[in-house]
């Protein structure tokens, strides 16, 4: 939540400047106050009645206006915010930030706040390939300004590739993570999420029910405390929150590399359902039936166990691992045994018995298994188990 926050957001000149008025709608759901600032170029895209209608708040558009330098002079007006956003970012304005150029009221505020500045880029493809940009980029980067985007897809101009500004679902999620300075801020997380996919030969393969749906609403909880968050997903259900850095995998081994990789890390929850097989013989082509009447019989062998694997490095382990224990019986007395065979700190054990309605329901009753004993959950939803888990990591981290 942002309620008592302030956002000063500066809309670019760009077509992207309508998903501006729709991020000013979700900061106020969130509770923030947005003060609007337009370029003289964004007015071209959006009018300054419907930002300010949006927004509830009086909108600056020149810098030179004097009633408002009576009102509140443009350093003031830098200054009251908690956080300066420029959504859409356009090449232009990256290159007047870079540049140090304070010409119109947007870019003399930039160069006049004392609070950290957010940018959500948006430009054609090939502007923000362009040498230029990269180098305006990589000065802001070193300035400490915090980015979001561009998104790869289809373009407005007919083009396809990085340019598109970042949804305002995901710019609100890095506004929160940067308004956060929660307990979490400056720790690495890394959590796993969703089912493997075990190839048998190109186009078929085994997987599980999971739905990611547990993994991705704790990789969503600790980015909000302000953790820096690698989510390394199976192929799931349910979407990659947005704000954390998402490694995209389908079978454990890759899981297993893409952890290994992301490691050092303070803490690292498995909350994936990790296939336990592979299959050691899939096939380099599409196996076809042979006419015999004979199915082909498949050999398995044994995946890494990356939760184990972690749990038991001796060196760069994390602080806190964090497994996970879905059982159908003697839930307590399996998971406490799964904690010590698998060298992690806690467990988050759960009955997924089909009465239970867990596995894929939004609801989830979990004991945590930590080194002082077991502690009952009452049933809430995946978010808030996701969130009270997620607390319980920072406080562990302190
Ligand atoms: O042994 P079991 O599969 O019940 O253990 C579950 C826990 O171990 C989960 O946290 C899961 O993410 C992790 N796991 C793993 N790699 C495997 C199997 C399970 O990380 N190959």
């Amino acid at each position: 939540m942002l309620a008592g926050r302030r956002v000063l957001l500066i809309i670019g000149g760009g077509i992207a400047a309508y998903k501006a008025l729709e991020l000013i709608r979700r900061l106020r759901d969130r509770g923030a106050s947005v003060t609007p600032v337009l370029t003289r170029a964004a007015e071209e895209f959006v009018t300054p009645l419907s930002a300010s209608a949006l927004a509830a708040e009086k909108v600056y558009r020149h810098l030179f206006d004097l009633t408002d330098e009576a009102e509140m002079g443009h350093i003031e007006l830098s200054r009251a915010a908690d956080l300066v956003v420029v959504a859409p970012c356009t090449a232009d304005l990256m290159a007047k930030m870079a540049g140090g150029h304070a010409d119109d009221l947007a870019s003399t505020l930039l160069m006049a706040t004392d609070k950290r500045v957010l940018i959500a880029p948006a430009m054609n493809v090939r502007m923000w390939q362009h040498p230029a940009t990269r180098r305006n980029l990589a000065t802001l980067l070193a300035d400490g300004i915090l980015t979001v985007g561009p998104e790869e897809g289809a373009m407005a101009c007919g083009e396809f590739g990085p340019g598109r500004m970042a949804e305002p679902e995901a710019i609100v999620a890095a506004i929160e993570a940067a308004l956060a300075g929660g307990p979490l801020a400056g720790r690495h997380v890394i959590v796993t999420s969703g089912p493997t996919h075990e190839p048998i030969d190109p186009v078929r393969y085994i997987a599980n029910r999971s739905s990611g749906a547990q993994g991705s609403a704790i990789a969503r909880a600790l980015a909000a405390l302000g953790a820096r968050v690698t989510f390394v997903t199976g192929p799931a259900a349910v979407p990659p929150p947005p704000g954390v850095t998402v490694v995209r995998v389908e079978t454990a081994r890759e899981m297993l590399a893409a952890v290994e990789a992301a490691l050092p890390a303070d803490a690292a929850v498995f909350a994936a359902a990790v296939a336990d097989w592979r299959v050691a013989n899939a096939a380099g082509s599409k196996m076809k039936k042979d006419g015999s009447g004979r199915p082909p019989a498949l050999e398995f062998a044994e995946n890494p166990d990356i939760l184990a694997t972690v749990g038991r490095r001796t060196e760069g382990r994390p602080a806190l691992v964090v497994g996970f224990a879905a059982e159908t019986d003697d839930v307590v007395a399996n998971a406490t045994a799964k904690r010590a065979r698998k060298g992690c700190d806690w467990i988050v054990a759960n009955d997924v018995s089909p009465e239970t309605g867990i596995m894929g329901g939004a609801e989830n009753a979990v004991t945590l298994i930590t080194g002082a004993g077991a502690e009952t959950w009452p049933r809430m939803s995946k978010e808030a188990v996701a969130a009270r888990l997620a607390r319980r990591i920072a406080e562990a981290l302190q």
